[in-house]
Order: C-alpha cells, then structure tokens, then sequence
C-alpha cells in the first residue's frame, strides 16, 4: 500500500466515508473531512511542525492525553479524538477491502511505503496503524527505494553481478515532499547509494503560492477576506490545483473563474505560466540542493549516472523538470508511472516477501539517512558511540560488547540533530538491560548487546545477553565464540561484532562459557503500549461493523427508490398491457406515496422498514411482472412444442412411406409416437385457443414452464422409439477395414464407435438437426 498524502477520511453521524467517497465531502463537510494526515504521524503535539501546519487545516488537530497528536472530529453525533495511527489505521482497513474484494480472498500481509526521511517514531507509528487495520506488515518500505524496485525488477539488461553496476536517479516529487535517490543496479539487485530530501517541497507549496496570489486579488477586487470562510479557501484550493495542472500543458493566459464564490459574488481572474514560474522562484530554487547532495554522498559525478528517472505529480511541472534535466545535463525519463510507480513497488516487494506468491528474486539494500549514536553510563564514565554512521546499510544489526556488574541503561539518539527533519534527536529514553550480575569472581561481566535496524529502519537493543566464564582444568578448547556474530536477520548487509567501552583483554586459555538470555526493558518516544493499541484494533472492528450495518441500512433505502423508479417506467412501458386500469392507477398512487414517504419520514429508518416497505409493493408488483415476464416466454415455449411435435410426425409419416432408415423400427410403437404427437398438437391448440381469449391483465391459462413439462413428457415417450439404434449390419472381414467407411467414426473414441456405422450415427441426429422449418401454427 502507498498511501497518498492526499488520502481522505469522512465522518459522519452514522458512518465514516473513505477515499473517493469522502473526497466529495471536504468542502460541504469541511470540519470532519480528513486529509494529509500521514505527515502527523509520531508527532508531539507540540512539535513546531505540528503547530505550524495546524492553522492551514480545515480540521481540527488537538493534544491527547499522551501529548501526541490527535484528530478531533463529530463522529456519531459524538466529538471524538483520534490517533493519527487510528486515522491512518481506517485508510488501511478500506484499501485492505478493496484489495479483499478485487482478489476474492482475505488479505493480511502487506507492504506500506513510507517517506524515506521518516525517523523512528514516525516509522513505528506507522506499524502500530497497519496493526490497527489488522494488517501484517512485511516491510515498511522507502518510497524512493519502492520506485527503484518498480524500475528494476522488469529491466533485463542490467549489468551480471561482477560487471560495474548502473547507477540511476530517482526523482520523487509529490503533494507535499521531494525525495532523491540514486541506485546502483545489477542482476537481481539493487543497492541504495545515498538518499536526500526536501521534507516541505511539493505539489502543495506550488498550490499555495497560487493560493496566496487570488486570495490577495481577489481580495482587493472583490474586497473579500477569503482567509476567514474555510469553504471559500477550500475551494481556492481545489481551483488553484486544476488551474497549476492546466499551466503545465498550455502556457498561455488562462482564466481564473469560480462562481458564487463567497458571499454571492462571482469571481475571476487570469495566470500564466511564466508569471506563475516567476512566483515560484524560490520554490524552484529548491529543486537543485538535494540532486547535488546525492551525488556529492554516493561520490559519484553526472557522467556516472545511467539514467535520471522522475515519478510524482509533481515532476509533471514543466519548469521542475527542466531543472532536473539541466542539472544533470541529460534528459530526465519518464519510464515509470509517474502515480502509481510507489505502489507498484510496493506490491513487489510484497509478493517477494510474501511466501503465497512466486516472484523472481530482487535483493535490496537500503540505507541508514541518519547516523545512530548510543550513549550509556558506566560507573567509571559516561560513554558514547556512533553504532550506524550516515548512510550505512540497511537492515543490519551489530554486536556491541560491555563489561558490566549491574544492570544498566542504553539510550538510542539521532547524532546530527541538524539534518533531522524531526525535533527530538531521541529513539529510546532507554533501554534497560536487567539482570546483570558480576562474576563469581566479583569482577565485571561480559555483556553481550545486540543492537538493529530492522527491514522497516526501526532501531531497537534487540537482545542481550551474559557471557559466564567458568575456569576449567580440564583440556578444553576455549569456547569464545561468538553466537551473535551469526545473524538471524535476513540481512543482505554482513553483521560485524563491535567492541566498545572494553580494557584490553588477556588471552585466557582453558575456559568455558555460557551465555544467559537477558531481559531489556524499552522505553521508546510515543510508542503505543499494547493496552492502548488493543483498544485501538476494538475499536476500529466496532467502527467496520458500524460502516457495514450503514452501508446495509442505505443499500436496503436505496433498493425502495429503486424499485419505485422502475416500476413506475414501467408501468407506463413495458408493463402496460399486463396491468388493468384501476389496478394501474392505485399501484401508481402507491409508489408516488412511497417517493414522498422516503423523502419525508422514511428518510431516515432501520434497515427493517425498508425491506417490509419493498415487500409490500412487490406483492402488488410481482404479478404484473410475473405476467409480463409469462407472455415473453410462452411464445418460444409454443413454438418449441410444435417443432417436437413436427419432428415426430415426420418420422412416421417417413415410416410409413418405407423410408429405409426407418424400416427397423416396430409399427406399434411408431403408432405410439404417432398417438402422442397428435394429443399434444390437441393439447397445444386447446390452451393456444383459451389464452388467445384471456386478457393479458389477467394471470395466463398456462405457463411457459407446463409446456415445457409438456415437451418432455411428449419426448420421453417418442425419443427413445425414433432413435432406437439400426441393427449392425455384419460385414465380411475384409471390408470392415476400408477407411471410407470406418473413416468419419474414427476418433471418436471406442467406446460409442464400437455399436454404431457412420450411417447410423448421422441419420439419428438428422431430424433434428436439419428440421428448421417453423410449425404453420399462429402462436400468440
Ligand atoms: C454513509 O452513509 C450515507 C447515508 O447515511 C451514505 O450516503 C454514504 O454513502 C455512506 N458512506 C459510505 C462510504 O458508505
Ligand atoms: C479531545 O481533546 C480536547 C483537547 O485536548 C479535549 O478538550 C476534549 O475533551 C477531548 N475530547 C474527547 C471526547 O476526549
Ligand atoms: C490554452 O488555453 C487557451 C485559453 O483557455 C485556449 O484558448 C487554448 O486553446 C489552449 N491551448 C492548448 C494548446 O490547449
Ligand atoms: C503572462 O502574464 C503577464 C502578467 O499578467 C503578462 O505580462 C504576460 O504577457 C503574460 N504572458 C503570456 C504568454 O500570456
Ligand atoms: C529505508 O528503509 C530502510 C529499511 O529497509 C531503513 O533502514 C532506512 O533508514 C531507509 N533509508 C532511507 C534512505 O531512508
């Protein structure tokens, strides 16, 4: 899954709306729409960031208890506080749906990209709404590394594994922020060199500034303060958007009008292109600094990149564009779906991880954008250490050594603060390593920590663990190898053993040692404590099943209407004939009722009083339809019958001029067939006669299926006579051979060829294949 930034969540007092549905709602139901609240997560309220965007909202953010951001909103008639997880937890329930729906089967593993500047804290919560969705996350992936799979995966003429890899460029500018990457490619494997990024720099900042521009023009033309009525600067919004994709294909003036805009008064105005390129002058600026830094990180220059490849709404910018292009002095591709590449990526890497799919293998080594520091206090000083400088690789874990003799305390922290587009350099407070004791020596015990960034780039002390050394006479072998120097990680990346914080360490021989598991306690920024995230998953099941009785309760109101409009077509349609007068004239009345009914009282009723209200009119309906539908179907019945009827009369009249196929057959029992045949011609002209009598507004003499019944007893009786098999006719040895005469039953397996000539068998299925003709009867 890659959720856009743009993603929209709706609530209402009786459901929420998600997606395409809620969209049309962020202007009539501005306050309780939701979007772009994926660049909340794992954010103090407080957070300057948070307090900066806060304004621009039509929504409202509020502090939770926890001091994280939340989402106030009327749901239910009722104001509730959402998480950002819970929030973003919804949009993952929907897509879960309507991947369920489109696959036809449950969906529980997924892959949800994330921006690659995400920092801890805004990764894990992330992971804690996949849970609330039910969801199993494989992997949070970077949405420039996804793009760069999309790439990858399908090219077939990478470099083999031991040639120079090819280095390619992706350039992702989106609504709301800009990501660069450049990849080195080769057979089934990509590895990310270096990343960087523009947290601010997007589709949303360009909107804005035209934003700002109409709200001034506007203002003083118009004298409106369009600041002040959110609808008005919605909508700003949404024209200014269309208008910004519009410059990108056409650069010459174009106009700028919105209808009964604020307070009755319509409004236009005009832009183009080169003056809107001149407004954006700083925005554009920014589009060089991050395509340089790549480049300066990976130590590589322009003539070293392959290709330049551009994804996102943004890149669609005539002038970006340009500046990506210059840059590198080459012209940027387009080979990827500028909107859908993050995605597809993300299916990929689902799929390869996934073990219900077989998907050619793709390796991918991501990378660490920010240098992880550990810091921890010893009894002699306090100690501090860059466990993963800048772009190290990722997942990846490491082995750090401590000589201890109680328990103590790790903290996890971010070291260049500077670069981090996030206001707390702090992972985990801390992580407490617990139960160390010293030796039975009462000198320090070897401790043994295993710290990682996972496949999601989450940091976290995942073990640790006590090394006790027994002193030994015995002729042992020195055991100090290192268990944790064996990764568990599917880590493409090598683990490597680090020794920090360690004296000088004399060779001991004959010693035996054993490693005891230790507990660590996390203490983690905004993590969600299990109780709490329970809750979550309980509450957002109660919040589906809501949505589905909702959704039951409208399909079932829609179904009235329905049934209504359709019936009233037809009733002066199709249904016409069928229907008396009066009988016509009181259902009509009945339905017009119903109509203003639902419009009036039964606007808004229990699931129940719709199903009854459908039931009643279709018991006045279900007749007239039941008879509309009979006088379709009779006429083919009629006809069917007189054919069956026509068919055997051929074969006796055949019969009784000798006809040679026939000749096998018994006389009374073509006298049975006869007899038949011509009771049910009787039959058939009987009811014919009546229902050509009956008024169509009255329930049929006979229905299509009594004939149909008729025809299969008329069959039953007459079939097994007229196909009786001919005798075999017995052949001297020799000619039975000869394919033209075997020639046509050949292949047509043993079984039926063995009873049957070739003559027998066309002449059994004559009758009917070659009858066509109609029966000269006049049917209805
Ligand atoms: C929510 O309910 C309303 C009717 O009460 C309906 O019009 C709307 O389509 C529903 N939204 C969704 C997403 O089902
Ligand atoms: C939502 O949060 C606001 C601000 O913290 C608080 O005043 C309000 O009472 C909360 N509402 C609910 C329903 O918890
Ligand atoms: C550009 O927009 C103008 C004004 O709406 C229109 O007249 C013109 O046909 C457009 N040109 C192209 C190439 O679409
Ligand atoms: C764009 O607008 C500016 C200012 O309104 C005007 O000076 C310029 O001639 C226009 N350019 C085009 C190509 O229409
Ligand atoms: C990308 O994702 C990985 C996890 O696979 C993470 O360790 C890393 O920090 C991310 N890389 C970048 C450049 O953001």
């Amino acid at each position: 899954f890659s959720s856009p930034c743009r993603s929209c969540i709706a609530f209402g007092p009786k459901n929420r709306s998600i997606g395409a549905a809620a969209k049309s709602q962020v202007i009539s139901n501005a306050k309780n729409t939701v979007q772009s609240f994926k660049r909340f997560h794992g954010r103090a309220f407080s957070d300057p960031f948070v307090q900066a965007e806060k304004a621009n909202l039509a929504y409202e953010l509020v502090q939770l208890p926890t001091g994280s951001t939340g989402i106030k909103v009327m749901y239910m008639e009722e104001e509730r506080n959402f998480t950002i997880e819970q929030v973003t937890g919804m949009l993952l329930t929907k897509l879960k749906e309507t991947a369920e729906n489109a696959l036809k089967k449950p969906v529980v593993d997924c892959v949800v990209s994330v921006p690659c500047f995400y920092t801890d804290a805004e990764r894990r919560s992330v992971m804690d709404a996949t849970q609330i969705a039910g969801l199993n996350c494989l992997r949070l992936i970077n949405e420039t590394t996804a793009v760069a799979l999309a790439y990858g995966i399908y090219k077939q003429d990478l470099p083999a594994l031991e040639e120079k890899p090819r280095n390619v460029v992706f350039v992702d500018m989106g609504h709301s922020a800009y990501q660069v990457s450049v990849c080195a490619f080769n057979k089934g494997k990509l590895k990310v060199l270096a990343t960087s990024f523009d947290t601010t720099l997007g589709g949303r900042k360009f909107d804005e500034m035209l934003v700002e521009y109409f709200c001034e023009e506007f203002g003083k033309k118009y004298k409106l303060d369009i600041k002040s009525k959110i609808r008005a600067l919605l909508r700003l919004y949404q024209e200014c958007e269309k208008l910004k994709k519009l410059m990108s294909a056409n650069a010459s003036d174009l106009p700028m009008n919105i209808e009964c805009f604020m307070n009755d008064i319509d409004v236009s105005g005009t832009m183009n292109r080169s003056k809107f390129l001149e407004m954006c002058d700083d925005l554009l600026a920014r589009v060089e600094p991050p395509l340089r830094s790549v480049l300066e990180q990976a130590k590589l220059k322009k003539e070293d990149i392959y290709a330049v490849e551009i994804v996102g709404g943004t890149t669609r910018i005539p002038a970006v564009k340009e500046k990506i292009s210059k840059f590198f002095g080459k012209e940027v591709s387009t080979t990827l779906n500028a909107d859908e590449a993050v995605a597809r990526g993300c299916a990929l890497q689902c799929a390869i991880l996934s073990p219900a799919f077989k998907v050619r293998e793709f390796s991918i080594t991501d990378l660490i954008p920010y240098p992880i520091s550990l810091r921890w206090n010893s009894p002699a000083e306090e100690g501090d250490c860059e466990v993963f400088p800048k772009n190290h690789a990722a997942p990846f874990s490491k082995v750090l050594t401590f000589y201890r003799k109680e328990p103590f305390t790790l903290e996890a922290y971010y070291s260049s603060p500077k670069e981090l587009p996030y206001p707390d350099p702090a992972i985990g407070t801390h992580f407490l390593v617990q139960k160390v004791t010293p030796q039975t020596d009462g000198s320090s015990s070897k401790v043994k920590v295993k710290v990682r960034v996972n496949i999601h780039g989450i940091f976290s002390v995942s073990s640790a663990s006590l090394v006790e050394v027994h002193k030994s006479d015995e002729n042992e072998e020195p055991m100090e190898t290192d268990q944790h120097a064996k990764e568990e990680e599917t880590s493409q990346a090598d683990s490597k053993d680090k020794k920090v914080d360690q004296p000088p360490q004399a060779k001991k021989a004959k010693v035996k040692t054993t490693t005891v598991d230790l507990p660590i306690e996390n203490q983690l920024v905004w993590q969600i404590g299990k109780d709490m995230l329970n809750l979550f998953i309980e509450n957002e099941g109660k919040m589906i099943m809501q949505d589905k009785l909702e959704k039951e309760r409208n399909d079932a109101k829609n179904a009235v209407e329905e049934y209504v409009y359709d019936m009233r077509d037809k009733l002066c349609g199709i249904y016409e004939k069928f229907v008396s007068e009066d009988d016509r004239s009181s259902f009509t009345l009945k339905l017009e009722d119903t109509e203003n009914w639902l419009y009036e009282d039964g606007e808004d009723q229990p699931k129940q009083i719709y199903i009854d209200k459908l039931t009643e009119l279709k018991t006045l309906g279900q007749p007239i339809q039941a008879r509309f539908q009979e006088s379709e179907e009779r006429p083919k019945a009629f006809e069917d019958l007189g054919k069956q009827i026509q068919q055997y009369m051929k074969t006796v009249h055949a019969f009784k001029a000798k006809d040679e196929q026939y000749d096998h057959l018994d006389e009374a029992d073509v006298a049975k067939v006869e007899k038949s045949a011509n009771e049910a011609m009787e039959w058939m002209n009987n009811k014919l006669n009546l229902q050509n009598k009956r008024s169509l507004t009255l329930d049929p003499v006979i229905k299509a299926k009594d004939i149909q019944a008729k025809i299969k007893e008329l069959t039953s009786i007459c079939n097994p006579i007229v196909t009786k098999p001919k005798p075999k006719v017995e052949l001297p040895k020799e000619e039975q051979k000869p394919t033209e005469l075997n020639g046509p039953v050949e292949g047509q397996g043993e079984a039926d060829s063995g009873s049957q000539t070739a003559e027998e068998s066309t002449a059994a299925a004559a009758p009917a294949a070659t009858e066509k003709k109609l029966p000269e009867m006049d049917i209805d």
